[in-house]
Parts: structure tokens; sequence; C-alpha cells
């Protein structure tokens, strides 16, 4: 199988291209990436030596390179990871958000149809349900509430998806929603898990973890690895997959926990007089719940999370000590050849 995998560069979609090298001995990957900034190419250090993934720098709004890149390579089905994942905090943020991740969808789903791909998975996020302030899970049925414009363009995404599914020409597509991944691998600097451990092996200061009001579920992103191989080949045309996990903790929970890992004081918290005064603001103030799905479809279909938080942490935490200094100065040398 020829599978091309958009936004291959990125922390998530290069995890997913090692899970699928390594389990497939017969598949070839065309990773197509824009490479939105140079620290993209950290993520693929060790995936470029590998002669079945093959990186093709384009712009998924790009519909002729697209299109060519589907034709030369004899693409079967897309996986489009590919998207602005920064939040907007300006009009050109904004802009850029419905440009990548409305706009490049429908070209990548015109593309396929124009060169009779015959499948295509959009990788989504359970931020489109918005947050529960209660019990309960968010389902595949529950109502879309994005509450933040990268969640809104997700969802209008994923309805194109949608559409696309049922009304062309018998593209069959899939749409999964997934929980807050985290694992090795993982360098972006708007991140929670990442900058808290990076931060606290640096003695540097850690990211405020205050606001005890939002819980996240997490999931390890081999386990969102696994749960995408199984919707390509075994989802249902048209169906929308949640992957949750049933992992939820808040931010200064994973703190309290990560911080122990690394044998470093929790008082290093920022701002932050003590573990009691978290505990305080817990008990005080109502839990905003996000990307709490329940995966019961998913499951049905026979997927499996391998990791528990307590052991994907530990694992994570260990790699990070490990590879994080090196990938360091990696990063610092492609930076510097790219900018001869
Ligand atoms: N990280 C998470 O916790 C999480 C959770 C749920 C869903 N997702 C989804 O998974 C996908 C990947 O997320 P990530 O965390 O790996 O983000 P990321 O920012 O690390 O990766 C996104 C990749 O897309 C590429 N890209 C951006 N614009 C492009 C364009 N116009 N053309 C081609 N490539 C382009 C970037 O260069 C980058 O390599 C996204 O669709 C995101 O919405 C992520």
């Amino acid at each position: 199988m020829r599978l091309m995998v958009t936004g291959g560069a990125g922390f998530v979609g290069s995890n997913f291209i090692r899970y699928m090298l390594d389990r497939y001995p017969d598949y070839t990957i065309v990773n197509y990436d824009q490479l939105t900034c140079v620290d993209k190419l950290i993520h693929l250090s060790d995936l470029f030596s590998h002669d079945r993934h093959k990186f093709v720098q384009g712009d998924i709004c790009d519909s002729a390179l697209v299109c060519e890149t589907i034709k030369w390579f004899g693409i079967d089905a897309v996986i489009n990871f590919a998207a602005e994942t920064n939040a907007a905090s300006t009009a050109e943020d904004t802009e850029l958000l419905a440009r990548t991740n409305v706009f490049g969808t429908q070209v990548l789903l015109d593309a396929c149809r124009m060169q009779q791909v015959k499948r295509f998975v959009q990788i989504s996020t359970g931020e489109v349900y918005g947050s529960l302030d209660g019990p309960g899970y968010f389902t595949e049925a529950s109502k879309l509430a994005p509450t933040n414009l990268y969640a809104s363009s997700k969802a209008e995404a994923d309805l194109l998806v949608l559409a696309a599914g049922d009304i062309t020409h018998g593209l069959h597509v899939n749409v999964a929603r997934s929980a807050c991944c985290y694992g090795p691998f993982h360098y972006q600097e708007h991140s929670f898990i990442p900058r808290l451990i990076t931060s606290a092996i640096y003695n540097e200061s850690l990211p405020d973890t205050r606001d005890g009001r939002h819980a996240h579920d997490w999931l390890h992103v081999m386990d969102h690895a696994s749960a995408i191989d199984l919707v390509l080949h075994d989802g249902k045309a048209g169906e929308v997959y949640n992957i949750g996990s049933y992992n939820e903790r808040r931010q200064s929970d994973v703190a309290e926990l990560i911080l122990g890992l690394l044998e470093k004081p929790a008082v290093r918290l920022p701002n932050k007089t003590s573990v009691e005064a978290t505990q305080q603001i817990h008990q005080t103030q109502q839990t905003y719940r996000i990307n709490t799905m329940d995966p019961s479809k998913l499951a049905a279909l026979g997927w499996r999370p391998k990791y528990t938080f307590e052991l994907g942490i530990v694992e994570t935490v260990a790699w990070f000590e490990h590879n994080h200094a090196q990938w360091q100065q990696l990063m610092e040398v492609r930076s510097k050849e790219l900018k001869v």
C-alpha cells in the first residue's frame, strides 16, 4: 500500500509514520509537509534514512503539487495530519487557520477525487466538542461546540470530509477525533508536557499550572497511531471515531507526577504557594473537562490502548532525558544549514 501522510513532519504524524513503517514492511509512505517551521525537521531525524519513507516539501493548499504527488507515487490512501495547530492570537493567525485547516483539507479531498484515491482519513481533535462541566463523555453523536478558533477550523474540516464521502464519487472517508497526545519526539514550544519536562530538566521556570479548572484526557501518541491504523483499514465508510483513553488529568496533577519522576521539587511551580493551595482551587472551582471522549465505537473495531498514563509518562520522561540535549544540538545545526 502507498500512503500519503500530510503533516508527517509534525509530532503526531511523524510518530504515525514510524509506527506504520515498523508494522507494514511492504508499505511506502510519502510524507507531504510544508515544514512550517524548521524545528519540524527534528521529528524526521531518524526517518530520512528510511528507504520506504519519501519526503515531499509542499503545501496542502497547492492543488497542482498535491495532485502531482498523488499521481507520481500512485497513492492509495491519504491521511491528513497537516494543520495549523497554534491557537490564533492575531488576524494573520486566524487567516492561516482557515487557509490550512479548512481550505487545505478541501484541496486534498478534491485531489483525491480527481486522482481516484480510495481512502481518506482526517485527523481531528476532541476539542471540536467543546468542554464538559459535569460527568459523562462525548460520543460521536455529541454536538459540535468548539470554543476556540483552532477547534472551529477543525470542526469545519471534519464536515467537509464527511460531505465529500457522501456526495463525491465513492471516496471512502473517516474522521478520527483524538484526545491530547503526548510521547516521544514531542518538540512543540506551545505544548504543556514537553515544555514542562524540558524546563524541569534544565531547571528553567516551569509553565504555569495554577489553573486547576481544566482537565484533559491524555493519549499516548503510539496508541493514537494504532487507532489511526485501525480506522484506515477497518473504519466504516463515512464514520467518525473518537480516540479517548479515560486518562483525564489536570495539568497541575501531571506536573506533580513529572516533577516527582525527575526528582524536582513541586514548589518550583511559579506563583504557586503550595500544593495545598492548588488542591483548594480544585475543590472550590468547577472543572472543565476537555477531550473527554468515549472510545467504545473504536473499541468495537478492536482498538485497545497499550499505555496507562503512568507507564506512558515514565517512558516519555526517560525519552526526553536521553534525547533532548542531542535534539537541541541537531536542531541548531539544521537551522544554520538552512540559513546558509
Ligand atoms: N497534538 C495533539 O495533542 C493533537 C490532538 C488531537 C488532534 N491533533 C491533530 O493532529 C494533527 C497533527 O498535530 P501535531 O500536534 O502533530 O501538530 P504539529 O504542528 O506538530 O504538526 C502539523 C504539521 O503540519 C504541517 N503543516 C502545516 N501547514 C501545512 C500546510 N499548509 N501544508 C503542508 N503541511 C503543513 C507542519 O509543518 C507540521 O509538520 C493536527 O491535525 C492536529 O489537529 C493533535
